[in-house]
């Protein structure tokens, strides 16, 4: 009874400080937002106790925590002008650290898309939602998303809730071929989170009040490649990063892709891929991870408790789109859900 009235409380200053949120800054996608939140409640309210880590209550989605890596993020001093711009405007080396996840899968040696989430620390200048001196940037190892709009993202998460993902994708009335073509591409079985490349998918403006907009994608660049499964099971990938790291630091390579064509570049549909021939990524920073005790118990689970958030961010690098905008106050909902329904 307690903790139904504990959730009861939760829930409405949650709702209270996001609807702020929503009200301030995107206004019309209000309706949406609210039920990818009550969405997320309702699976957070389900989780049993097996499936909450060390006792933390998983992420509704890039759900398993593969590591969490302490690295440096090196800004290159040769950049095109036009690029230069925000965290980009000078050279410089920066503290980051990196979160590798699978989508849904517990279970490493199943096929599925991988997430990256990078936190460049120390980053001088204010942001525009969560702590100073962070610039977070979030990718998935696939260069579309299945879902075009927040509207189709919701559809889907509904029908995951209930157990129908798919007829999510292929009811005659309301059919996601498109959709389940992009998830079907997507899905693949990796040997490595550093042997993956990861894209953005949707896009960010590039300068403050600039016009410019640019995705973003994360290129392997170590000598090192894992050939085969190391310890082949549920924690394949973790052991793959452990080995790649014994035996090498790792190298990524952080890329940005101008939009030159508006038409065939759009910024509302996440799941239209922009063609790389027509804009080519450019490099301009270096993450490096040098060896590191990171599948300790304490750092697997700070790994877990960690969030991010594309808002959180120089106004150099505004995320664009309704994507995004709805990404602000559900990825800041499910942070405030997880940690406080964790003990
Ligand atoms: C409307 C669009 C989207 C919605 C509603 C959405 C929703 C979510 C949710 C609910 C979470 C879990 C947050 C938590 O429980 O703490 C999440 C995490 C994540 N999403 Fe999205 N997502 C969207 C688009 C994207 C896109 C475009 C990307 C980038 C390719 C992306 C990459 C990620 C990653 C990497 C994480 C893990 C973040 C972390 O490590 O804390 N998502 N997303």
């Amino acid at each position: 009874m307690h903790r139904k009235s504990n959730r009861h409380w939760v829930s409405t200053m949650l709702r209270i400080a996001t609807l702020f949120t929503i009200g301030a800054v995107i206004g019309g996608d209000g309706a949406t937002i609210e039920q990818l939140e009550a969405e997320m409640m309702q699976r957070v309210q389900s989780v049993t106790q097996a499936e909450r880590k060390d006792g933390i209550v998983p992420r509704f989605n890039q759900v398993k925590s593969v590591g969490c890596v302490e690295a440096r993020f090196e800004v290159h001093d040769q950049i095109d002008r036009r690029l230069k711009q925000g965290l980009f405007a000078h050279p410089g080396s920066y503290p980051a650290y990196l979160r590798f996840a699978n989508a849904t899968e517990r279970d490493d040696s199943k096929k599925d898309i991988r997430g990256l989430s990078i936190r460049v620390r120390q980053v001088p200048g204010k942001v525009l939602w969560g702590e100073p001196g962070a610039q977070d940037f979030l990718l998935n190892s696939y260069p579309a998303l299945f879902a075009d709009t927040p509207e189709t993202f919701l559809k889907f998460m509904r029908a995951r809730q209930a157990g129908k993902e798919l007829s999510f994708f292929l009811n005659p009335l309301d059919s996601h071929l498109k959709a389940l073509w992009i998830v079907f591409r997507a899905r693949e079985r990796h040997l490595s989170p550093l042997d993956i490349r990861y894209w953005s998918t949707v896009p960010f403006r590039l300068g403050e009040d600039s016009g410019q907009a640019v995705k973003y994608s994360v290129t392997p660049c170590s000598s090192f490649r894992t050939r085969q499964a190391v310890e082949p099971g549920e924690n394949q990938l973790r052991a793959a990063l452990k080995a790649h790291l014994k035996g090498e630091s790792a190298c990524l390579a952080f890329g940005v892709q101008l939009r030159t064509d508006p038409e065939a570049m759009p910024l509302e549909d996440a799941s239209v891929i922009w063609d790389e021939k027509a804009s080519p990524f450019v490099e301009v920073a270096t993450i490096t991870i040098p060896d590191q005790a990171f599948d300790t118990t304490e750092a697997l689970s700070r790994c877990e408790q960690s969030s991010f958030n594309p808002w959180q961010s120089l106004p150099a690098h505004e995320p664009l789109g309704r994507m995004n905008a709805v990404r602000r106050a559900v990825y800041a909902y499910g942070a405030a859900l997880r940690h406080k329904e964790s003990p």
